[in-house]
This record gives structure tokens, C-alpha cells and sequence, in this order.
């Protein structure tokens, strides 16, 4: 990569503005590959500070890998809402770190805030679009339990389709598999409003919990409890796109 002024790269990273990094770097609270730099104008080249033993940045005590784009994935907890501005809950933005927020970081896909599971973020517009689009017929795994026990017949409806308000046609299940009498593993490739709620209600029962614990090929990491997040590395990427 183009070599980039040390207080540039702790901008781009969402260290605040370059003022403020300025500060930073000249208050000594930054490191370089483990050796102090005060001078924000200092050339480094970002791409080697890829995480690898001691190449990497720090500031205060925190040990940074320098990132172009943020791609991370959160285990929504219940109770939160997706938006930047919740109306009667907390924002899952409240669980991300100031440096993910400064870098302006949106939910791709939205869950209700009674939802738990594998939600995923970003920086890089392209990647929002492409992955909240319908057109993309993403997979969407979802551990649904039910309030009334069902048998078979009532996971074969939900993949013939079921008639929702305001759709012109009927809206199938990719798949529904029945773990219980009133536990379902539904996958939906498209992303409609409550669509897991309104399909079930149309079948007949009613959600009590819900949560997403796959999109495309990539699972909800189970080392992550609810609340947490992680980056997403480059394999995490490749298993999000390999779903054929
Ligand atoms: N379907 C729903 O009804 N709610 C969600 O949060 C996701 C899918």
C-alpha cells in the first residue's frame, strides 16, 4: 500500500479526528511495529501493519491491526434495536467500541430487537449493498422456537408458501426442518420485513423466540457470547460467500 503519515492512518482506524490523532502520536501514547513515534507526520506503509508478530500499531495499551474496511459480526443480544436511533430499546451500536462507530459502521440486514444471533457490520458500502440486497438470495439460517407444538405438516407448509399481507404472491421457506415439536431450523433467502413472524402467524402459530445463527455460509462464532463482537478475517469472508 502507499506509504500514509502516522496520524492519518490512526484517522482512518477511527482513533477521532486528525487533531485529535495529532495529540495522540505527539503525547506518546502511539507505538509503531513496538517502537514509540511521536511524529504524526512519519510515513508508514498500512498494509504492513497486518497483525503479524510485531507489526502492528498501538495506542495506550491496545494492540491495533490496521484495516482499510471494518467487517465484523456481533451475537445481537434481545432487547436491542439495529437502528442509530432507537426508539425503545438500547442500539446494538451502544455494544461496538468508539473506533468501529467513528468509522461509521451500519448493520447489514436488520433484526427485531426480540431477535438474537449472528448479526454483521461494515464500513465499505459496497459490501452493505451487496449483501443486504434480495437479489442476492442470501441464505439466512434461523432457530425459531414456537408457541404451539406442530408436526411435519407444519414445516412442509411453510416450504409451499404461505400468503403474507401485502406480498402478490405466496413467500416459501428454503428450507424448514423440525428439531421438536415446537423448534423449526427455517432458511429464508429473502430478507422481508418480520418476514420469520408473519409466516409463521400465517401458518397458524406464533414465534416466542428467534435467532439467526448463519448467513450464506458463514456461522455465528459460538466463542462469542451475547453482546460480543469480532472482526471478520479474510477465511470468515470466504465461508460468508460459499454457500452454493
Ligand atoms: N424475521 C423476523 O420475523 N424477525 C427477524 O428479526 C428476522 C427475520
Amino acid at each position: 500500500m502507499q506509504p500514509m503519515q502516522l496520524e492519518r492512518i490512526l484517522h482512518a482506524q477511527g482513533f477521532g479526528s486528525r487533531k485529535e490523532c495529532r495529540s495522540l502520536i505527539r503525547a506518546g501514547h502511539v507505538s509503531v511495529a513496538g517502537t514509540p513515534c511521536e511524529d504524526p507526520y512519519a510515513d508508514f506503509d498500512p498494509g504492513s501493519l497486518d497483525g503479524s508478530p510485531g507489526l502492528a500499531f498501538s495506542v495506550g495499551d491496545e494492540v491495533w491491526r490496521f484495516r482499510a474496511r471494518a467487517y465484523v459480526m456481533l451475537h445481537k443480544p434481545s432487547g436491542y434495536e439495529c437502528s442509530q436511533k432507537p426508539t425503545f430499546h438500547p442500539s446494538v451500536f451502544t455494544l461496538l467500541p468508539p473506533q468501529l462507530l467513528a468509522r461509521g459502521v451500519q448493520c447489514i440486514g436488520r433484526l427485531d430487537q426480540d431477535t438474537t444471533g449472528l448479526l454483521l457490520l461494515s464500513d465499505d458500502g459496497q459490501f452493505i449493498h451487496q449483501w443486504s440486497s434480495g437479489k442476492k438470495r442470501t441464505p439466512k439460517l434461523y432457530e425459531v422456537t414456537l408457541k404451539h407444538p406442530v408436526d411435519e405438516t407444519f414445516a412442509a407448509k411453510l416450504v409451499a408458501g404461505v400468503e403474507l399481507h401485502d406480498e402478490p404472491a405466496p413467500i416459501a421457506a428454503t428450507a424448514c426442518e423440525l428439531t421438536s415439536p415446537t423448534t423449526l431450523l427455517m432458511t429464508l433467502c429473502e430478507g422481508k420485513y418480520h418476514q420469520v413472524k408473519r409466516m409463521v402467524g400465517a401458518a397458524g402459530n406464533r414465534v416466542e423466540a428467534l435467532h439467526r445463527s448463519r448467513v450464506g455460509g458463514l456461522t455465528l462464532d459460538p466463542a462469542l457470547a451475547p453482546g460480543q463482537w469480532r472482526w471478520l478475517e479474510s477465511a470468515d469472508l470466504q465461508q460468508l460467500a460459499d454457500y452454493a
